[in-house]
Parts: C-alpha cells; structure tokens; sequence
C-alpha cells in the first residue's frame, strides 16, 4: 500500500483562509479511499479546538528538540481524525510559532515558523517511524522539506526510498524571505547564488526551492501548468519551472459534494436540484432579507465570495464600478482583503443599500448561502491556479461570469449568445481580456440572457450536470504518486 504524508499549512475543518484548505481537507480522504495510507501534517494553530477536534497528545514522541535561528524550541504532535475517514491528522505544536491571532502574519520571523514546521514534520516522521513513499508538500510554507530531506536529513536511511511531490496553488505567494534565513533553517550557503536554486532576487524563496528540489512539481489545474511557463503569469518563477517543464504536471482540483451540493447541503435553509429550481428561489429572497435589500424575482442576484486581493480581479471591477452601478442587478459580495477593494465595498453599500449587500469578514455559512440565493456568481479573476467557487456556482446553478484563465477556463464554457455549435453545452460566461470594459460587457451579456429563461434554465441546468468530485483528479495523483516511488535515489 502506498504511504503518502500530505503536508500542508491549512486543512478544512481544522483552519482555512482559502481553497487550499479545501483541497487538503479533501484530497486525502478520497486517496484513503482509493487505497493509499495517507497521514495529514498541519500546524497546531492557536484557532484549533483541541477539545471539539479531540487532539490527542502523542506520548510515544513527546517532547521533539528543534534548532530554529539558533534556538531549540520544543515540539510536540497532537493527534486526531480527519472526519469520515481514517486519515490520521498530526498537528505539528509549538505554541511560541503557532499561538498567534492569525494563520499567516507579517512578523519577523514568519520564515522560522515555517522552518519549524517544516524540520517538525520530518522529526515526526522519523519518530512515528512511519517512512512515507512520498511526502506531498503543498504551497511555500512546505518548500523547503524536499530540499532538508535532499541535504540536511540525506543521513538518515529511513527516507531511502521516500520522494517528494510539490503543489503550486498559487504562484504570487513565494515565501520571500532575507537570506539570514538560510542560516536560520541551516541550509547549506552553497545553494545561494544568482539564479540558483533558492536564490530569488537576492532573497530566498521557500517556494523556489520546493520547484528545484522536489521530485515532481504539479499545480492545480492544466490551463495554469502552461500559463506559469510564460513571464506574464510565472511571477518571477518562470525559467525554473522552464528548466523542470519535463517533471511538471496540471490537475484540475475536486470539490467535495458531501458538503457542496444543494441537494444536501446543512448550512442553506431550503435546499433544491436541478428539478426543484423553485426552492433556489427561497433562498435568493432569504438571503436578501439578510441585507435588508428587497426581492426582485427578475432582477439577476450577483454574487461574489473571495478573498478581496488584486489576484481575484478586484481592480478592474473597481474600474468598471461607476458602469456596473447602472444595470439592472443586485449584488451581494462576501470577502475581506485589501483595505482600498473594501473601502469602495463599504461605500456601495452605504450609497446604493437597495443594490448592494456586503460581510467584510470570513463566513462559512454565508458563503454557502450566496452561492445558494445567488443568480450569477462573478469571478473576473487576474489569475486562477484552479479555483473553486466557481466549481460550487455550477452545482448550485449560479451561473459563474468568469474570465477565461486558468482553472476558470478548464471548468466553464461560454455561451456564445447561441452562435457558436457548441453553445449547447454552455455553462457559464467567460471573456479573454483583462480589461474593465471585457468584465463590464460580459455581465452585460449575462444579464440579457437571465432575460431568456429557456436559455438562462438551460445553462444553468448544465452546469448543475458537470461533476468535478475528486475521483479522477485523485487517480491522476496516485498515477504520480507511483511514478515517482519507482524512481531510484
Ligand atoms: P483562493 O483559494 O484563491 O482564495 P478558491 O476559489 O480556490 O480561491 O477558494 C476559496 C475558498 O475560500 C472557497 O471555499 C470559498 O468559499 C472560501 N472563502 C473565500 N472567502 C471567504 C469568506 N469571506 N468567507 C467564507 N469563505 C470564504
Ligand atoms: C489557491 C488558488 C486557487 C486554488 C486553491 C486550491 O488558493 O488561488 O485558485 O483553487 O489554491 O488549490
């Protein structure tokens, strides 16, 4: 049986800031399912319940010595399930790091916190005596475990035949840091130098390192594999992902259904399918009594759910605002982010309450709920690396607007206003440029069509066909998973 430790600094139930916590609360799960031994590697946030998650100090390990910056720091692993499996999760522990406000921060020493993690995982390993086939990182916060394991930790025999795998979700977050980090994490100098494998801009970046050392490098979905090739979308990445273009692979992210789908789903008050469309409607006028804004059946409900950063297309949206001000639509947007995106939020809402509804934080039960009692769902994305609130749009039959980059443009297909053949299959709207007035026309486009209720019912009702669960996306990891354990050392 093939034994995969998933690293990752995030994993829903436990803590989530974004889609990668979906990903990781998932993936590992159906990876059991499929016949892997899959052990989960977190940080042992503060924000964790250690009562409602039932964390379960490991004793057999006790107390693990770390050297961070020159300081041994204690660590400890508490244990737990991921639920409806028998994915063992081990939260990596070390209150000095982990007791902070937030899951990421600007403190000085952000890099040690992730160094820490990072050696506190395969500390653990060695100790749980568990030698994992491959070790799958995730993100800059796990880059620097296939370069510890390749120098620092080559020592040890135990990880003879243990290779890592290393997912890009998002290429703009790097973990930039100055170089005294190297020295913090006692990595080898050698490795620094101009275009060398950590070097970036005369900093070190931990994601460099995890695309330079790790055995396989895939990101999460095919359209971004070959956009971060290009200067435009590898932000700086480019030539290293070039010089590894033969060991990176795209896989389209799952969504998991047993929490996403109308039908089910706990969190919306009327839930509803393809063939009972009537109760979408409950919730669109639920969630409006929510804002105190009134319902209108034929005024299109767009929604919004994202974190409020340039990445999501919040400039040109900001741009178009005075123009998307003026159509017949009503918007509720959920998010936080950048003070100056959330600013302009705040004063829609304050100047136009009929027309604009607004939560400026983090909200579980929203976020299934604007999907829900929503029309449309808009995501005019600079970049996507997958993307997957516009996956939950289509099951919930709000037609995603999109812009066609990335995972946005390997899981919707424009509708062509009827002139293309393959319009029949059409699930959402989708434009090329990244422009305010590509974004403006093709809301407009949108709402003209809503206006059709035989095309709008049969676009939506495609989308709420497509299914995107994990099943095949898992396979294609397990495929890798035993490509790279037959790779020698
Ligand atoms: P990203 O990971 O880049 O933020 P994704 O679309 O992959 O984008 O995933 C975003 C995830 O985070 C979704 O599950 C979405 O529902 C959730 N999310 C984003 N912002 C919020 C928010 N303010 N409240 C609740 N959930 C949010
Ligand atoms: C990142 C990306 C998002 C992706 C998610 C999960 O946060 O921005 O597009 O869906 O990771 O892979």
């Amino acid at each position: 049986m093939i034994k995969i430790a998933f690293v990752v600094s995030e994993a829903v139930p436990f803590a989530k800031t974004g889609g990668l916590a979906d990903v990781a609360g998932t993936l590992p799960r159906v990876l059991e399912k499929l016949g892997c031994e899959v052990k989960l590697f977190i940080p042992k946030y503060y924000s964790i319940d250690e009562i409602k998650f039932n964390l379960k100090y490991n004793w057999k390990i006790g107390e693990i010595p770390i050297k961070v910056a020159g300081h041994i720091r204690s660590v400890h692993i508490l244990q737990s399930k991921l639920p409806d499996s028998n994915v063992e999760v081990n939260f990596v522990d070390c209150p000095h790091y982990f007791n902070r406000a937030l899951l990421y921060t600007n403190d000085f020493d952000e890099d040690e916190r992730f160094i820490l993690f990072s050696k506190g995982v395969i500390e653990a390993l060695q100790r749980l005596n568990w030698a994992p086939n491959v070790i799958h990182c995730n993100d800059w916060q796990t880059g620097l475990i296939p370069l510890l394991l390749k120098d620092n930790y080559s020592w040890d025999k135990f990880f003879k035949k243990t290779h890592t795998i290393f997912t890009i979700h998002n290429i703009g977050y790097q973990g930039k840091f100055a170089k005294d980090a190297l020295a913090k994490a006692d990595i080898d100098e050698r490795y620094f130098y101009p275009t060398g494998p950590i070097e970036f801009y005369n900093d070190v970046s931990f994601m460099k390192a995890g695309i330079s050392f790790a055995d396989i490098i895939t990101t999460v979905s095919p359209t971004y594999a070959n956009e971060i090739l290009t200067r435009e979308y590898g932000a700086g990445m480019e030539n290293i992902l070039i010089q590894r273009k033969e060991s990176l692979f795209g896989i389209i992210n799952g969504v998991d259904y047993s929490t996403w789908d109308p039908e089910t789903d706990v969190q919306i008050p009327f839930n509803y399918s393809v063939n009972s469309l009537e109760e979408k409607i409950k919730n669109k006028k639920y969630l409006l009594q929510q804002f105190d804004m009134p319902f209108k059946k034929e005024i299109p409900l767009i929604g919004i759910v994202s974190r409020i950063v340039e990445q999501k297309g919040f400039d040109v949206f900001a741009e178009a605002i005075n123009d998307l001000i003026k159509l017949s639509a009503q918007w509720i947007i959920l998010g936080s982010g950048e003070e100056k995106f959330e600013d302009l939020i705040r004063w829609l809402v304050k100047s136009y309450p009929d027309k604009f509804g607004a939560y400026i934080m983090f909200s579980d039960i929203l976020s299934h709920l604007v999907e829900a009692g929503s029309d449309m769902f808009l995501m005019p994305s600079r970049y996507e690396p997958c993307g997957l609130n516009q996956i939950y749009s289509l099951k919930y039959g709000s037609v995603p607007i999109v812009r066609n980059t990335g995972g946005l443009a390997d899981t919707v297909r424009n509708w062509h206003d009827g002139k293309s053949k393959n319009d029949a299959s059409s699930t959402g709207f989708s434009f090329n440029e990244y422009s305010s007035s590509a974004l403006l026309e093709t809301v407009r486009r949108a709402i003209k069509t809503f206006e059709d209720k035989i095309t709008w019912g049969k676009i939506q009702s495609n989308g709420m066909k497509e299914n995107f669960s994990w099943d095949s996306s898992a396979k294609e990891y397990i495929n890798l998973y035993n490509l790279v354990a037959q790779k020698g050392n």
